[in-house]
């Protein structure tokens, strides 16, 4: 990946073009099946773009209560975008039944919604797949109330590959669809926005407005692009080793493990353990876990953690748990 990043090559993005970015955008678009991408420096950036895009400023986006627009983006939805929050609970991931619930009964007193955003897979429920029924299940009950979803699609790429769904049926699904390659695939940094032709016109103008225009990114999309050709095809392994690391720990008395759809381990603390504790006795050991809430640790599987690693990862993490 390094050496593809030092050998792209580049233009300037923000004048003209940067070949490397165009070639980057056009296969992403390609593969999601939507008139049009735009790279973007962070999926953050690119997420609150789409809400930018698609949403009023003085109505409400409908949003889980655990998903990340809501819990790790600085309230981007209210300071850069104009837009309460209006959370949707009461599943692990979004589902159908869930959003309808959580409309409003007209009234000339209460805020009208602008849109609706989902995230597959789910990060907070553990990489939690949305199915594809599920999902265009959401879309039609959006759709029956006038509103245009967002995929936060950051994984969208482990929902894909766990589930043979093509990416493309995703996305069809929703207007606009954020794909992050700084996490399975392995780049730095980097996002795409993907979507349909009219929320797409004015991404650029949002982009240079949120401070997203970069200029020789060919640089950082050549690691995308490297990301897409080898690291795509192995993100099975992932998925296989997360499943190793929740048998490791299955048994462990006092721990509930959510079981894995994906890449991420989610295990939850009955005992009155703290999950600060369990992090910090594990790190000791060298293990980088991480806590989600005070009784929740999460466990990330990537490309830099071979079947040694994740043996190794899954014994001590028993120890630390136990
Ligand atoms: C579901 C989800 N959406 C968006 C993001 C934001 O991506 P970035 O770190 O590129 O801003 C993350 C990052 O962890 C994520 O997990």
């Amino acid at each position: 990946m390094r050496r593809a990043m030092a050998e792209a090559e580049v233009g300037d993005d923000v004048l003209d073009g940067d070949p490397t970015v165009l070639r980057l955008q056009a296969r992403v678009a390609q593969l999601l099946g939507k008139h049009s991408a735009l790279y973007f420096p962070t999926g953050t950036m690119a997420n609150q773009a789409a809400l930018w895009l698609l949403g009023e400023p003085g109505t409400e986006v409908y949003c889980h209560d655990d998903s990340h627009i809501v819990n790790w983006e600085l309230a981007g939805t209210a300071a850069l975008v104009g837009l309460q929050v209006r959370l949707v609970r009461g599943s692990p991931v979004m589902d159908a039944d869930a959003l309808r619930a959580a409309f409003r009964p007209h009234s000339v007193h209460a805020p009208r919604a602008s849109l609706v955003c989902a995230e597959n897979t789910h990060n907070g429920a553990g990489g939690m797949v949305t199915s594809l029924d599920r999902l265009r299940a959401i879309q039609a009950t959006a759709a029956e109330a006038g509103l245009p979803l967002h995929l936060d699609g950051a994984r969208l790429w482990n929902a894909s590959v766990a589930t043979g769904t093509p990416l493309a049926d995703f996305a069809a699904c929703a207007s606009t669809v954020m794909v992050s390659f700084s996490k399975g695939l392995g780049a730095p940094v980097g996002a795409c926005l993907v979507g349909d032709e009219v929320p797409m016109r004015r991404a650029w103008e949002v982009r240079k407005r949120f401070g997203g225009g970069m200029r020789q990114s060919g640089i950082l999309a050549a690691a995308a692009l490297h990301g897409l050709d080898h690291h795509l095809p192995r993100m099975h392994e992932d998925h296989r080793r997360a499943r190793m690391l929740a048998a490791a720990v299955v048994n462990v008395p006092g721990v509930s493990v959510v079981a894995p759809d994906t890449n991420i381990v989610m295990l939850d603390l009955l005992a009155g353990q703290q999950a600060s504790q369990v992090v910090a006795k594990a790190r000791e050991a060298g293990v980088w876990v991480s806590a989600w809430t005070n009784t929740r640790v999460r466990a990330v599987l990537h490309l830099d953690v071979d079947d040694a690693g994740v043996a190794r990862a899954g014994a001590v993490l028993a120890e630390a748990l136990a």
